[in-house]
């Protein structure tokens, strides 16, 4: 079942159209950190195209798990003044998400204007999916306009219950993104090479699962090789670990060591600031009072050679730990190899983490489809069916 587009000649002109966005990025000294093919770059692109089509635009978006609290540090400040700056004029926005205010604003709204209502999930309601919350946000518009697939895995009220109140249609980021990573479904090429990094086993292993009879090589990287290093009996130290999962992970190695490839060597450090001292062990070396920030470079040559050789290459999840510029050497070795092969390979990158690394490398429209899902990407990949998708099939 296809999704529902917006046509291109449908009339628009004093529309109310809700638009629903993820501008779910890092807020660092109060700004939004997003590049020109981050989140909010992506929306804002389709958001000008209805504000010069006449629509009267309510932009709904979440920023971060407030738990159903307004909370300062999560307001949508930041988002405004950087969707303010894509658009070129002073974005608006109200104190609240509904209520009378809110409706006032919106009755305000000129064609061609457009609207940020605050944090959907300052209200609690946001994600219990409740259809009260959704018919009082789909009173405020005419149509609704899902752009956010890195959110199309929540069962929410913007995202899934508001679709049963108005005539509901696919953004055109959603749709390059179905698209991008429908890419999968059919003919992969091979030698297939898939890159897992980060943490959160659980949501790794089902796409792992999904693709174990195409894929040639899957390489872990980033705190997942921690779990799995667990499972072989290593002395993991102090480094991330999903402690509860090293019974799945030895199973896991078990079925899967024709493929899997883990990480023979790793930088380890005392401490995770900016200026830790570092240094490469091989994995079995690692003591108790370690921290593994990264893969070594032996792991990385060899890697890079997988990758080198491959025709789809899949990344999700950084390698290392990247918050400290010294640990994100790998990430960047891996990324920049991943780019290099696009054209000669498809190349599909993606993770929560990983556009604000692949932009500040410049590279970030070097692959055959960045993604901006992280968990949506993986559960996508898994096969999954993503509750946003669902409710804007035909
Ligand atoms: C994301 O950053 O992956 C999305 O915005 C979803 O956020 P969530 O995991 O808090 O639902």
């Amino acid at each position: 079942m296809k999704l529902r587009k917006l046509r291109s000649d449908m009339k628009l002109r004093g529309k109310r159209v809700i638009v629903r966005i993820d501008a779910n990025v890092p807020i660092k000294n109060g700004r939004a950190v997003d590049g020109p093919h981050g989140r909010i770059a992506r929306s804002a692109v389709h958001l000008d195209w209805l504000l010069q089509r006449g629509a009267r635009v309510i932009v709904l978006t979440h920023l971060g798990r407030p738990n159903g609290r307004r909370s300062t540090s999560l307001s949508l400040k930041p988002v405004a003044k950087r969707l303010s700056g894509l658009l070129r004029f002073k974005v608006r926005t109200t104190r609240k998400v509904v209520g009378p205010e809110v409706t006032q604003a919106v009755g305000r709204l000129k064609d061609g204007e457009l609207l940020l209502l605050e944090n959907v999930r300052f209200d609690r309601r946001e994600r219990e999916n409740d259809p009260v919350f959704a018919e009082e946000l789909a009173a405020l518009g005419d149509l609704y306009v899902n752009d956010a697939f890195s959110v199309c895995h929540r069962a929410h009220a913007s995202i899934d219950a508001i679709t049963k109140f108005l005539p509901s249609y696919a953004g055109p980021l959603v749709i390059a993104e179905e698209n991008g990573l429908s890419k999968l479904d059919q003919n992969v090429k091979r030698p297939f090479v898939l890159i897992m990094g980060g943490l959160k086993m659980e949501t790794k292993l089902p796409v792992i699962q999904r693709f174990y009879n195409e894929v040639d090589h899957v390489l872990i990287a980033g705190a997942l090789s921690t779990t799995f290093f667990s499972a072989l009996g290593h002395e993991v130290g102090r480094s991330a670990h999903d402690d509860h999962l090293i019974d799945l992970a030895t199973k896991e190695l078990e079925l899967m060591k024709e493929k899997l490839l883990l990480p023979g060597d790793v930088v380890v450090s005392k401490s995770l600031r900016k200026d830790a001292r570092h240094h490469v062990l091989l994995r079995e070396q690692v003591s108790k009072s370690d921290r593994i920030v990264d893969i070594g470079p032996r792991t990385v040559q060899h890697y890079i050679s997988l990758i080198r050789e491959a025709k789809t290459i899949v990344w999700n999840g950084p390698i290392g730990y990247c918050e400290v510029p010294a640990f994100c050497k790998a990430t960047e070795a891996i990324a920049r190899a991943i780019a290099d092969r696009t054209g000669k390979a498809t190349t599909i990158v993606g993770g929560g983490d990983t556009g604000p690394v692949l932009e500040s490398l410049g590279i970030a429209d070097k692959f055959t489809h960045l993604s901006t899902g992280g968990g949506a990407m993986l559960e996508f990949m898994a096969g999954k069916k993503l509750p946003g998708l669902e409710a804007l099939k035909q």
